[in-house]
C-alpha cells in the first residue's frame, strides 16, 4: 500500500521549517525503514500554505505544477541549513467567516488523493488543521512560531534563531549607545506573549524589559533610568514586545490592517516609549524595531535540531496513526499533544514567576 503525505507551512515563516520538512520527507522515505513497513509513502510539499490547497485546480497540470512538489530524499537534502520556508507560506484562512473556502480545500484534499496531512505553524494554521481533522481528515500539526507562544509545548521552531538575532543585534547597538550615552529602546516581535522579548532581553542583559503580560507605566521606567544614570552608568538598553501596553493603553498598531485570522499588525511602542523617556528626563534616547530580521537567516543549531526531531517526530505519528495531534517538546521530551489543547489558548509569561515587576526584568530568584 502506497500513502500520500502533503506537507504545508503556514503563518509567518520562520528558522527550523525547511528542516522539518527534510526530516518528515527523509524518515518516511527511509528505504531502510520502508522494508520493515508494511506502507510506503509518496511525499508532496504544498506551496504557500492553505492558499496552495484551497487554490490548486487538481484537474489543470499547470495548476498542480504550481502548489504541488514531489519531494523526495535528494531534493530536499540541504534544506535544513536554510531558513524562511522553501514551500512558501500564507496567512491564508480557509475557514475564514467572510470569505469561507473550506469545501473546496476539503474536496481538493480528496481529489488530490491527500491521505494525509502535515501542517507546520502556529495557533492559526494548527487551528486550520484541527478544523479538518474534526472533518476527518488525518492531519498531524508541528509547531512553529518565533513567538513560543503555542500551548502545549515548550518549544517551537524559529524562538531560539530570533533569541539569537536579538542578542546579536543587541551586542551591537551597545558600542553605539555607549560611545553616544544613549538610551535605546528595542522592540521585539511577541504580539501577545513576551517570551521573546524577555529572553532576549535577559540573554543580553537589557536594564529594562516590557512584555505584554505586564502593563508598565512610563514614570516608573524614567524612574528606572534616572535612578541609573545617578550610578553613573551613560547608556540603558529597554527591549520591549511589540504587543507590550503603557498602563491604561492599547497595543500599539503599525496601520488599520488585520489578516484573514483577524490580527492586527502591531508596532511603534518603542519610538513612543523612546519619545516618552526623551520628553520626561531629558536622556537622548533612539529606538530600533528589529522586526523581520528575527525571522530571517539560517536556523541556529538548536533549530535544525528541533526541527530533525519534530520531523521525526511527525513521521512516526503518521506511521502510528496518531491524527488530530501536534508534536511537542515537554519536560524535555519529543511527545505529542491533542491538537484540540493547543488552539485558542496562548502560552503567556507567568509573571509570577518569570518576571519582576519593581525592576522590569526577569526575576532574581528562581528557586
Ligand atoms: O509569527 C508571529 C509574528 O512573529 C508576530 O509576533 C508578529 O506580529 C507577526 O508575526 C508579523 O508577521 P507579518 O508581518 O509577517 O504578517
Amino acid at each position: 500500500m502506497k500513502l500520500k503525505i502533503a506537507i504545508l507551512t503556514g503563518g509567518g515563516d520562520c528558522p527550523g521549517l525547511n528542516g522539518a520538512v527534510k526530516w518528515v520527507t527523509k524518515s518516511v522515505l527511509d528505504p531502510k525503514l520502508v522494508e520493515k513497513r508494511s506502507v510506503s509513502f509518496e511525499v508532496i510539499g504544498v506551496a504557500d500554505g492553505w492558499k496552495g490547497l484551497v487554490e490548486v485546480d487538481p484537474d489543470d497540470p499547470k495548476s498542480c505544477d504550481r502548489y504541488l512538489k514531489r519531494l523526495d530524499e535528494e531534493i530536499v537534502r540541504t534544506w535544513d541549513r536554510y531558513g524562511g520556508t522553501n514551500l512558501g507560506t500564507s496567512r491564508t484562512n480557509p475557514f475564514n467567516p467572510k470569505n469561507d473556502r473550506s469545501e473546496k480545500l476539503i474536496d481538493n484534499i480528496k481529489k488530490l488523493g491527500i491521505d494525509a496531512l502535515v501542517a507546520l505553524g502556529g495557533e492559526d494554521t494548527l487551528g486550520v488543521a484541527y478544523k479538518l481533522h474534526k472533518l476527518g481528515i488525518k492531519t498531524v500539526g508541528i509547531p512553529k512560531t518565533i513567538d513560543n507562544d503555542l500551548t502545549g509545548t515548550e518549544y517551537s521552531l524559529g524562538f531560539d534563531t530570533a533569541v539569537n538575532v536579538i542578542m546579536e543585534e543587541i551586542d551591537r547597538l551597545r558600542t553605539t549607545a555607549g560611545s553616544h550615552g544613549r538610551i535605546f529602546v528595542v522592540e521585539t516581535m511577541g504580539r501577545h506573549a513576551g517570551w521573546l522579548a524577555l529572553h532576549g532581553g535577559e540573554c543580553s542583559g537589557a536594564y529594562i524589559i516590557l512584555i505584554p503580560e505586564h502593563h508598565f507605566d512610563m514614570g516608573k521606567v524614567c524612574e528606572l533610568l534616572r535612578e541609573r544614570r545617578g550610578r553613573e552608568i551613560k547608556y540603558s538598553i529597554i527591549v520591549i514586545s511589540e504587543g507590550a501596553k503603557p498602563s491604561g493603553q492599547h497595543e500599539f498598531l503599525r496601520n488599520g490592517k488585520v489578516d484573514e485570522f483577524g490580527h492586527p499588525s502591531l508596532g511603534g511602542i518603542a519610538s513612543y516609549v523612546a519619545g516618552e523617556i526623551e520628553k520626561q528626563t531629558g536622556f537622548e534616547s533612539r529606538h530600533l524595531i528589529l522586526s523581520h530580521l528575527q525571522r530571517g537567516g539560517s536556523p541556529s543549531a538548536h533549530d535544525r535540531l528541533m526541527a530533525r526531531w519534530f520531523g521525526i517526530a511527525a513521521a512516526d505519528m503518521i506511521i502510528n496513526e496518531d491524527f488530530g495531534r501536534m508534536v511537542s517538546l515537554v519536560r524535555g521530551e519529543i511527545t505529542s499533544v491533542p491538537m484540540k489543547e493547543v488552539i485558542n489558548k496562548l502560552k503567556l509569561v507567568d509573571v509570577e514567576k518569570y518576571y519582576d515587576t519593581e525592576r522590569y526584568n526577569g526575576r532574581r530568584s528562581i528557586m
